[in-house]
């Protein structure tokens, strides 16, 4: 019988940008109130980079940060995976310049594109990459800079996103423990709700498709939010199942960071008490790859995972696709 690897999550580090942008800030930008945005969102505050910073300079920080947290120096990562749909250019990939950075001579790098869903996309990447012998030690960031393809005059967008990347290091660990099951999907026949429509080889870029403001996230807030809900309680549900879990067996619960009524709705059909369920979009927004493994670092640091706890992680995003994943947390703490 082949052995079949547990591969797990051994590291995690972010990096956010300095610059806050509160509400009150965009109450002078845009027809809009701070307490619109906290009741309908739960955002209060976001961080946003400045003009020299691209989306390789937060994901090679927060990779830095990793890589120390996992004790594993830059010489023995095999794969550098970068979840983003703000590349700091089309090619080289954002994965690769995060390489040049770090000096990761020995790895194979690329992009994933699934939007909001892509650090769960990655990490799923990353397991199959261990688990088939092609890689051992994996680093996989969700990194963004969404402020730069923001319509900063748009109030239906521009209060709900934010900068910033999270990192983790993915390899083998004690048997039992680490990734119990992933489940992903995608439902591109609905990606007109959430788009950005140039710059690609559709609409090249040109003076008309800037001065039509093609450039910028798109997007039909209400259906995606229909979608959202639904999709993050089903998922969660088939995964945590797939794992061979009930939910109570469910100790902690990482859910996309892009609306608090979207994760309480997910979190109502869990039947997860508050205690469980992770939020830190008050103060981030939504960072679309960004999101889980920036709020993964945070709660570790925070002590919020204890050595055995099954942990759920799960997403939404363009495309449309979504995502989850449950985790056998392996850390001593
Ligand atoms: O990671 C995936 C990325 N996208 C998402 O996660 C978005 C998911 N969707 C949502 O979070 C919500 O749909 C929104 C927060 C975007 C909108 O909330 P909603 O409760 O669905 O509001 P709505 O779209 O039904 O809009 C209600 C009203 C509209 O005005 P009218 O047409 O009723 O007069 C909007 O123009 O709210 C207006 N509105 C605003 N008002 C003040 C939209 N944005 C704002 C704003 N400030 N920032």
């Amino acid at each position: 019988m082949n052995y079949i690897k547990s591969v797990g999550i051994v590291g995690t580090g972010r990096a956010l940008p300095d610059k806050i942008v509160t509400n009150k800030d965009l109450e002078q930008k845009v027809d809009t109130t701070d307490e619109w945005i906290r009741s309908r969102t739960g955002i209060g505050s976001r961080r946003v980079a400045d003009e020299n910073t691209a989306t390789s300079d937060l994901a090679t920080e927060a990779a830095k940060k990793a890589l120390e947290d996992a004790g594993i120096s830059v010489d023995e990562i095999d794969t550098i995976i970068v979840a983003t749909v703000t590349p700091d250019m089309a090619f080289p990939s954002t994965a690769c310049i995060v390489q040049k950075n770090l000096g990761a001579d020995r790895a194979f790098a690329f992009d994933i594109g699934a939007a909001c869903s892509g650090f769960v996309y990655a990490l799923s990447v990353a397991e199959n990459l261990i688990k088939g012998n092609m890689a051992k030690n994996a680093l996989v960031i969700g990194a963004e800079t969404l402020s730069k393809i923001i319509n900063w005059e748009d109030r239906n967008t521009c209060v709900l996103f934010g900068d910033g990347a999270g990192a983790v290091v993915v390899k083998e660990v004690e048997e039992g423990y680490g990734i119990q099951g992933i489940t992903l999907g995608s439902n591109g026949a609905k990606g007109e709700v959430l788009r950005q429509p140039a710059g690609g080889s559709r609409i090249p870029a040109s003076i008309e498709s800037v001065q039509n403001k093609l450039h910028f996230i798109a997007m039909d807030g209400n259906e995606v939010f229909k979608f959202a809900v639904r999709v993050m309680g089903q998922s969660s549900l088939e995964t945590i199942k797939k794992s061979g879990l009930d939910l109570e067996d469910v100790d902690f619960f990482i859910p996309h960071q892009a609306n608090i009524r979207i994760i309480d709705a997910a979190a109502k059909r869990l039947k997860l008490p508050k205690e469980k369920v992770y939020v830190n979009l008050h103060k981030y927004g939504n960072l679309s790859a960004a999101s889980i493994p920036v709020a993964l670092d945070e709660a570790v640091k925070e002590g919020k995972l204890q050595k055995g706890d099954n942990m759920v992680l799960v997403a939404f995003g363009g495309g449309l696709t979504w995502g989850s994943a449950v985790v056998k947390w392996s850390k001593e703490v």
